[in-house]
C-alpha cells in the first residue's frame, strides 16, 4: 500500500512515499483501462504517426474538442511523408481552431526531421532532441509506440500521485510538482506495459481522478489512495493560486458596402504563435483610444476568454469605414466576406465573426 504513509515521510514532505505494492496497483489500473477506456482513434488503430499527432493535439486541448480535428488531419495528412511534403501554410491552416499554432509548426518540422532519417528513433533521449518534443511527449510517444519504460508526468499524473500519497507539499506550480513526483511516477510504472500504463494514468486523470468531484466510488485504484481514505481528495495537489489579471481589449467590426471586412493580418508579429493569423483589429491596432472606438459605433457584442493568467473582456464595436484612420496602419487589410473561410483566423475570432455575421446580417 502507498498509505498510510510511513511516519518517517511525515518529516520529509517532498519525498513521496515509495509504493511497496506497485504490481497490485498496476494490475488494477491496467485491468480497468483495458475494459473501460474511451475508444479513441489513436488507441484502437495505433501507429507512431497517429500517436505523435494525437499527443501534439492533446498538449493544450481536451480529447472531445480535438477529435474532429484529428479526423480531418488524418484524412488530409495520413503519414509523416505526406505531412513533410506539405507547406507550412497548409499545415497551419489545417490546424485552425485548435490554437497554439506553434504545435502545428513544430509537428511539421518534426515530420521533416523524421523523414530524413532511415528509421524512427525509439528512445526518449533521441526524441527529446527533435522539434516540439519535451519530456512528457517523449515519454508518451516512446512508451506507447515502442514500449520504452518511460513514465509520463503531467497535470493529470501529478494530481493522481499527490492524491495516492496524500502529499501535502505546497508546490509553486504543476511543473515543480511534476519534478518532485517523477521518482514516484517511475516507481509505479508498469515496465511490461508502459504504453498502456501511461495511457491508463492519463485516462484516470481525465475521467475519474478529476480536479473537482473525483469519482472515487468507481476508481480502480481507490484501495491504494490515501486521499480517498481520508475523504479529502480535492485537497490535493496543493498548488499556489495563480494570480489572475483582468484586461479589456476593445475590438472593431468594420464592413464596407462592397462586402469586405477589415482584419488585422499579423505579418511581423513578435509573438510567433500569432504569425500570419488574421483577427478583428483592436483599438490599439487601429491607432485609436478605446474611448474613441467605443464612441465611433454601437456595441455589437462582448466576448470573454482566458489566455494563460489573463481574463480578457473584449467588447466589439461597429466601426463605420468612414471613420478609419487615413492612411491605415499597414497590417490592416480588407478581406472579402465571401473569402473569410479561406484565410487563417484564430479560433475565437473565427467564432465571433461567424456570430456577428449570423446575428446581425452584418
Ligand atoms: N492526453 C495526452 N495524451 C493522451 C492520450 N494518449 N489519450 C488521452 N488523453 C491524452
Amino acid at each position: 500500500m502507498f498509505s498510510p504513509r510511513p511516519p518517517a515521510y511525515a518529516y520529509l514532505p517532498d519525498v513521496p512515499a515509495l509504493p511497496t505494492d506497485a504490481p497490485a496497483f498496476q494490475a488494477s489500473l491496467l485491468a480497468w483501462y483495458r475494459t473501460q477506456r474511451r475508444r479513441l482513434p489513436w488507441r484502437e488503430e495505433p501507429s507512431p504517426y497517429r500517436t505523435v499527432v494525437s499527443e501534439f493535439m492533446l498538449q493544450q486541448t481536451q480529447v472531445k474538442t480535438m477529435l474532429p480535428y484529428f479526423a480531418r488531419w488524418m484524412a488530409a495528412l495520413p503519414d509523416f511523408a505526406t505531412l513533410a511534403a506539405t507547406s507550412e501554410a497548409e499545415v497551419v491552416k489545417l490546424w485552425e481552431g485548435l490554437g497554439y499554432y506553434t504545435r502545428a509548426r513544430n509537428l511539421h518540422k518534426l515530420s521533416r526531421s523524421l523523414v530524413a532519417r532511415p528509421e524512427l528513433p525509439r528512445t526518449p533521449a533521441e526524441w527529446l532532441e527533435l522539434p516540439g518534443i519535451g519530456p512528457y511527449t517523449a515519454a508518451a510517444i516512446t512508451s506507447i509506440s515502442f514500449g520504452a519504460p518511460a513514465a509520463v508526468v503531467d497535470g493529470n499524473v501529478v494530481r493522481i500521485l499527490a492524491r495516492l500519497t496524500a502529499d501535502s507539499t505546497a508546490w509553486r506550480d504543476t511543473t515543480s510538482a511534476g519534478k518532485a513526483l517523477t521518482p514516484l511516477a517511475d516507481a509505479v510504472l508498469n515496465h511490461t506495459e508502459p504504453g498502456d500504463h501511461n495511457q491508463a494514468m492519463m485516462e484516470l486523470g481525465a475521467t475519474i481522478c478529476t480536479r473537482h468531484n473525483p469519482l472515487c466510488t468507481v476508481c480502480p485504484v481507490r484501495p491504494f489512495c490515501a486521499a480517498a481514505r481520508a475523504g479529502d481528495p480535492e485537497a490535493y495537489p496543493r498548488l499556489a493560486a495563480k494570480l489572475i489579471e483582468n484586461r479589456t481589449v476593445l475590438r472593431a467590426w468594420c464592413r464596407r458596402p462592397d462586402d469586405q471586412a477589415l482584419l488585422l493580418h499579423r505579418t511581423s508579429s513578435t509573438a510567433r504563435r500569432l504569425a500570419s493569423q488574421h483577427e478583428l483589429p483592436s483599438a490599439e491596432h487601429l491607432g485609436l483610444k478605446s474611448d474613441a472606438l467605443a464612441a465611433a459605433g454601437p456595441l455589437l457584442a462582448t466576448r470573454k476568454r482566458g489566455i494563460t493568467r489573463y481574463r480578457f473582456t473584449e467588447p466589439i464595436h461597429d466601426l463605420p469605414a468612414a471613420t478609419l484612420p487615413n492612411p491605415m496602419p499597414a497590417e490592416l487589410i480588407w478581406v472579402p466576406i465571401a473569402l473569410l473561410e479561406t484565410v487563417l483566423i484564430s479560433g475565437p475570432h473565427r467564432r465571433w465573426i461567424r456570430e456577428l455575421l449570423a446575428s446581425r446580417r452584418m
